[in-house]
């Protein structure tokens, strides 16, 4: 089949479309026959060796890269029981794992849902990295009729995250670019501010939850415009962002995005009810991955990027 992988740590350039060999399901996995597949920053801080910690994971090269996918299960293992061959579904497991910018994923079936009807594959393919990212991190807090500050609300995580947001009853102001606002507002924020406007900080009000998707401005920055006992949520976890907030009587949370069944079927049945709506600002044929990769590494785009595998 025909995946891009790369042998070594750099750049776009180093993506290579090429054939490898097809999987192979074992007892619990599906083979599933991908039509589109999520890109993620996490795929190219991995590719480029960027990502926090990433000694530690230790990739092994070559590497297919992509954690998320939607497609046609075409191969399940002896014992699975939940899907069959010709099922349409989305599935979603760690971006160290890889596999999903191929023809065909293999994962285990507890990291697979049934494709929500009603929305298109691509759709599908954007949301589970990105929205369980925003999802996992707000799940438990007092949400409802508290005042939500969205930064980075414009991309994967934050469009999501506003989204989710409004569904668990918070009061949401997005933060976004100043080409970004009209988005922001279609998106449901009950405010919407620029972070490249002059006055940007004095436009800031009090929030008693914070979802900093942009890791763009640390809690003690933040923290004249924090209520008190607010909780401060980041994408990038940081050892110095939890300290100020301990210090500060703030709550922390680092997001580690997660493949959860529970949290997985939670989110399809937002999709499926039109509830939340994944916005995919371009696609590109797998191929041209590598131009995939340069516009998310460009830090601006807006809702998700996809890839086209097949029709
Ligand atoms: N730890 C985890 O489990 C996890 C999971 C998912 C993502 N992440 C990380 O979270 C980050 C965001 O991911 P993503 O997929 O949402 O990225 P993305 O799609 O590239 O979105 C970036 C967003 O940041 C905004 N932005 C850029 N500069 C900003 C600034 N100075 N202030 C406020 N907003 C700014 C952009 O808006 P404009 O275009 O308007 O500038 C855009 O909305 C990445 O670093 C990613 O690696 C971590």
């Amino acid at each position: 089949m025909k995946a891009i992988l790369y042998r070594k740590f750099g750049g776009p350039e180093g993506l290579e479309y090429t054939d490898v060999s097809d999987p192979k399901p074992g007892s619990h996995e599906v083979v599933i026959r991908i039509r589109a597949a999520g890109v993620n920053p996490v795929d190219w801080k991995l590719h480029r060796g960027k990502l926090p910690g990433a000694f530690l994971f230790r990739l092994k090269l070559p590497f297919v890269p992509g954690a998320e996918a939607a497609g046609i299960v075409e191969e399940v293992g002896s014992q699975v029981k939940e899907l069959a061959p010709g099922d349409e579904v989305v599935a979603f497991h760690s971006a160290l794992q890889g596999g999903a910018y191929a023809e065909k994923m293999l994962t285990s079936v507890d990291n697979c849902q049934k494709k929500p009807a009603g929305i298109s594959f691509e759709e599908s393919a954007s949301a589970p990295l990105a929205a369980l990212t925003a999802y996992q991190l707000m799940k438990g807090l007092q949400t409802s009729g508290k005042r939500l500050l969205v930064l980075g609300a414009s991309g994967g995580v934050g469009h999501f995250g506003v989204q989710i947001g409004k569904l668990l009853g918070a009061d949401v102001t997005g933060v976004a670019s100043a080409r970004n606002q009209e988005f922001l507002k279609k998106l449901g924020c009950e405010a919407a501010l620029a972070y490249d406007d002059p006055n940007f900080s004095e436009s800031l009000e009090a929030y008693d939850v914070v979802l900093d998707a942009a890791a763009s401005r640390s809690p003690a920055e933040l923290a004249p415009h924090m209520n008190k006992g607010a909780s401060y949520l980041n994408t990038l976890p940081s050892p110095a962002h939890w300290m100020q907030c301990k210090f500060r009587g703030f709550g922390y949370r680092g997001a580690m995005v997660r493949s959860s069944p529970e949290d997985m079927a939670t989110l399809m049945g937002w999709l499926e009810k039109g509830e939340v709506r994944p916005v995919v600002e371009k696609t590109f044929p797998l191929e041209q991955t590598a131009e995939a990769h340069r516009l998310s590494e460009t830090g601006h785009a807006r809702g998700k990027i996809v890839l086209v595998v097949s029709s």
